[in-house]
């Protein structure tokens, strides 16, 4: 049996961050990780995008602002703690449209074609959001890891958590406390626990989190000039340029649960799409496709904050905008478990607001 103080299930980008942060404040932190590769956070773009994602005003959209405005500090510390870099961009964001829209901020196309040139001549205008921006999420991903390890986070690959141990029957109670976990590798202990598995959160809790797919492909430009310059957020499909040549397209989001693999029509959408909207597309190489899961609720909205288990945290369901609020929530959650005080910003995202028949 291994005994620690707070033991963080799930190694991807937001279980990282939180233990980073919880590090960072003195806390002794240890996390579980199943299969690092299996995260979202690989299969992500790296658009830090509240604005071109479109959310309404809302709590969501007032902690996804405030998580776009701790990214340059947050990178930059992890950055200066790892000598790597993470890729931070601050490009920007557009999104042109083939339909017109009555939201503020419209551009017509010859001012969307200052930003952009030989975009589709579909596009009759759209939206630039300066202040949008990107991360490599693959490099930013070995960056916590990285930073993880420099703090003396103890990682543990490889260990699949079966069950919450209770003392109790297995019921979401309120009055309850975890006492242990069951993993393929004995018991663990700790004094707190903290649920970060995204899509396969309902493996152990019975919270509403699903696996919604995105199929994403890569491109590369040949020459050395970067025709793109900032991020393209089309109506059916975005367009990221890395500053090395490399083009993401994405993303399909399909309902079929853990279905694996890339498909020809997925693909076939996702070239479409993007040779439509910027039609140089079709000369670059081919070069990756791939798929994740995100952890979509069914409000869409994240699952952050105390649960039913008194000692059980969650920071679980961020659907498409896991890299944009990694240090929001790294923050908000670290000072929750230390202080156990209400965060006002997480009310919006309790648990309670489905009904779980508790
Ligand atoms: N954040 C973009 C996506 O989930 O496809």
């Amino acid at each position: 049996m291994r005994c620690c103080e707070i033991l963080i299930i799930g190694g991807g980008i937001i279980g990282l961050a939180i233990a980073i942060e919880l590090k960072a404040q003195g806390a002794a932190v240890t996390i579980l990780c199943r299969d690092f590769a299996e995260a979202a956070t690989h299969a992500a773009a790296g658009m830090i995008a509240p604005q071109a994602e479109e959310l309404p005003p809302s709590p969501m959209l007032d902690l996804c602002l405030e998580s776009r405005a701790l990214y340059p500090d947050w990178i930059h510390k992890l950055e200066s703690l790892t000598g790597l870099n993470a890729g931070y961009w601050a490009c920007g964001i557009l999104t042109p449209r083939y339909r017109y829209s009555e939201k503020p901020g419209w551009l017509d196309r010859a001012s969307i074609l200052t930003h952009q040139p030989d975009l589709s001549d579909e596009v009759i205008g759209g939206y630039w959001f300066p202040q949008d921006a990107q991360v490599d999420n693959r490099a930013l991903a070995k960056v916590l890891w990285m930073a993880a390890q420099e703090l003396g986070i103890e990682i543990h690959t490889g260990i699949q958590v079966d069950a919450f141990g209770t003392g109790k029957p297995a019921r979401f109670k309120s009055d309850s406390n975890i006492t242990h976990l069951e993993t393929n590798q004995g018991i663990w202990k700790a004094d707190r626990y903290i649920l970060a598995t995204g899509a396969w959160s309902q493996e152990l809790l019975p919270i509403p989190v699903f696996p919604r797919k995105g199929q994403m492909l890569a491109v590369r430009v040949l020459d050395h000039d970067l025709p793109l310059k900032q991020v393209l957020y089309g109506e059916e499909s975005y367009i990221v340029p890395r500053r090395d040549g490399r083009i993401i397209v994405g993303a399909t989001s399909e309902n079929v649960g853990f279905q694996a693999g890339n498909t020809a029509i997925g693909v076939h959408q996702l070239l479409s799409a993007a040779i439509r909207l910027y039609p140089p597309i079709q000369h670059f190489t081919l070069e990756e496709t791939w798929y994740g899961f995100r952890p979509t609720t069914p409000d869409e909205l994240p699952i952050l904050g105390s649960s039913p288990y008194a000692n059980l945290t969650l920071a679980t369901g961020h659907y498409r905008n896991g890299i944009l609020l990694a240090p929001v929530t790294a923050s908000a959650i670290a000072q929750f478990v230390l202080t156990e005080k209400t965060d006002p910003r997480l009310e919006a995202f309790h648990w309670s607001r489905f009904n779980l028949g508790t």
